[in-house]
């Protein structure tokens, strides 16, 4: 089938689920991903056929049934970098490079050692081992899943990282992981999403992205906060630095959070959307 007529099926099929553009930029990413083509390609030859018609229909499927782009792809950016995503990794945000700048702009030392909780795609960890070439770079994902496709991707961006299976909450076993070790940055964006906010929630987003990586329970919304908190008052250097991208509706409470567990110089910081986002703090 020529592209051009695949187009105007796509965006029929498309258009009264989705924005206009938005159907149009799938369009392009897919054309760009399927057909190794660019937009600019389709107007110079008009007559150019698909080499993949059946992967076409199975992504107008997908995302009929509101499947992220990303997951249909397989992959996506964060700071310049290409990362493989599955269901078993949340999407890494645009609010999280925010918080991976807010590190970077920080660090200023030569060799830095630096754990990070939550690996995902491992989107964090391997952005500071690249950008920080000399830091060493531990991270923890209690997913196994997710911490073989954070494998696949530091090896893809040629980044050595550390990878551990452990859950941050299982305060012992976490102790004995890390005896001995004091560390310059402890970084996470954790699980913060409350079960009462699900109502915000995008369908792409919540029936499609892993809830190991976006929920926690109404009545105990900090609990990672508090653990890693505690991970970081017993595992950072003094001076070093913790840093969290936060829930934007609790800002205040994770502050507190932090004051008590006696971190110094705590400093809350919104996103490019104007919301309370993320927190760098001292022990
Ligand atoms: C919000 S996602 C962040 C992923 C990635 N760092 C990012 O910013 O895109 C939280 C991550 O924490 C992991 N996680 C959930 N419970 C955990 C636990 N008990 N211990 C360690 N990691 C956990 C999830 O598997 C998920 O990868």
């Amino acid at each position: 089938m020529v592209l051009l007529q695949l187009k105007s099926q796509f965006l029929d099929r498309l258009t009264p689920l989705y924005d206009a553009e938005e159907v149009a930029r799938f369009f392009e990413l897919l054309l760009n991903a399927f057909e190794s083509k660019k937009r600019i390609d389709l107007a110079l030859d008009p007559e150019l056929e698909t080499q993949q018609l059946p992967r076409w229909y199975q992504a107008m499927e997908a995302l009929e049934r509101f499947e992220p782009i990303q997951y249909i792809i397989g992959e996506t950016e964060f700071f310049g970098l290409p990362f493989e995503v599955t269901p078993a990794t949340l999407i890494p945000r645009p609010e999280t490079e925010e918080l991976v700048e807010w590190i970077l702009k920080d660090a200023n030392a030569a060799s830095l050692s630096i754990l990070e909780i939550g690996t995902g795609s491992g989107c964090i960890p391997i952005t500071l081992a690249k950008q920080l070439p000399h830091a060493q770079v531990t991270s923890i994902d209690v997913s196994t899943e997710a911490l073989a496709v954070a494998t696949r991707n530091a090896k893809r961006n040629a980044v050595n990282v550390q990878f551990i299976h452990q859950s941050v909450l299982e305060t012992e076993a976490l102790e004995t992981c890390f005896a001995d070790q004091f560390f310059d940055v402890i970084v996470s964006n954790p699980p913060y999403v409350r079960h009462l906010e699900k109502h915000e929630i995008q369908p792409n987003v919540l029936e499609h992205e892993p809830h190991l990586a976006l929920f926690v329970e109404d009545d105990d919304a900090l609990l990672f906060y508090r653990h890693i908190g505690q991970l970081a008052q017993n595992h950072l250097k003094k001076g070093g630095k913790l840093y969290f991208e936060i829930n934007q509706y609790l800002g205040k409470e994770t502050v507190a959070l932090l004051n008590q567990l006696g971190f110094q110089g705590i400093e809350l910081r919104k996103d490019l959307f104007g919301n309370d986002r993320m927190i760098r703090c001292e022990r």
